[in-house]
């Protein structure tokens, strides 16, 4: 159902890798309520995955940037204001890969060159990403920004490793980054913290199965899809929450104020 939330909204989607990635149906979504967007990913993301794809479905351009590098990413907000013709109004930072975990090493055998690297990588890119934006001054006002994160980031879940604290910094970037963009630009920045997803990225975490089927049990409302995830985004994008800001804002069926649920238990 398509309302055109986004008409006349221009926006830059990063992290859809393939049609499991939670940026692959925010993309769509955007696109569905009449936003235009352009697509980007890290380079050798775009050798191997099917991002492609979803450009030609949804007739936009992919421009490929690593997150990591500020010259990828001044270039990538410049050709996107080119290309759609001006500002922007939002982005989304769907991004996250742990070294450590991808290498299996545990969180007490963790190798702190990879862990540099999966901050950088996680986290550190959504600073990087919003300096940028905030110094070409390529965010019109009211504009907004999200990332995607995961309760891990306040309570332990031991096979999510440095994830945790890539996370934790993460959603501290939004609050601190949403005092700098809000009081300089109007603009907002939020995260949202998103039930287990089956990803790319979700399914690399250890134990994943047993992981979602207990946070699917513990949730009143079941874990949230990726497609649910994609609506919420749509309307943290729309000016339907233009005074909403600095939040770490659950997206979880109820996951995160459950003590018990005696579903868990078989009860
Ligand atoms: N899947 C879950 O269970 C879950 C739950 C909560 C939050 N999240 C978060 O959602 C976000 C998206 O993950 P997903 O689950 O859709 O998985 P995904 O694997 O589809 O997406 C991760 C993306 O990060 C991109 N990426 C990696 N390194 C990059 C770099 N240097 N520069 C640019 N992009 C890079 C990958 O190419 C990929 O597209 C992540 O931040 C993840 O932590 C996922």
């Amino acid at each position: 159902m398509a309302n055109n939330l986004l008409s006349g909204k221009k926006g830059v989607i990063f992290g859809a890798l393939d049609e499991q990635s939670i940026a692959w149906k925010v993309a769509e979504r955007c696109v569905e309520e009449g936003a235009q967007i352009v697509l980007t990913n890290a380079p050798v993301a775009l050798r191997f995955g099917k991002i492609n794809e979803l450009a030609e479905k949804l007739n936009t351009e992919v421009i490929p940037a690593d997150a990591t590098s500020e010259e990828d990413l001044e270039n990538l907000f410049t050709k996107s204001m080119e290309i759609m013709g001006g500002k922007l109004d939002f982005a989304l930072h769907s991004i996250g890969m742990s070294i450590n975990v991808r290498k299996n090493r545990g969180y007490t055998d963790i190798k702190y060159e990879w862990m540099q690297k999966t901050f950088d990588i996680s986290a550190i890119s959504f600073h990087k990403m919003m300096q940028t934006l905030l110094k070409l001054d390529a965010v019109n006002d009211w504009g907004s920004i999200l990332a995607l994160t995961y309760i891990a980031g306040q309570r332990t879940f031991p096979d999510y490793n440095e994830m945790a604290e890539s996370k934790a910094l993460l959603e501290s970037f939004a609050r601190s980054f949403g005092y700098h963009f809000g009081t300089q630009k109007k603009v907002r920045v939020n995260t949202i913290s998103q039930s287990p997803t089956w990803t790319t990225a979700g399914s690399g975490v250890k134990g994943f199965k047993e992981f979602f089927d207990y946070a699917d049990k513990m949730s009143p409302l079941g874990n949230a899809s990726a497609d649910a995830c994609a609506d919420y985004c749509v309307a943290m994008f729309s000016d339907f929450t233009k005074m909403v800001t600095m939040q770490n804002l659950y997206h979880d069926g109820g996951f995160s104020n459950m003590g018990l649920n005696p579903a868990v238990l078989g009860m």
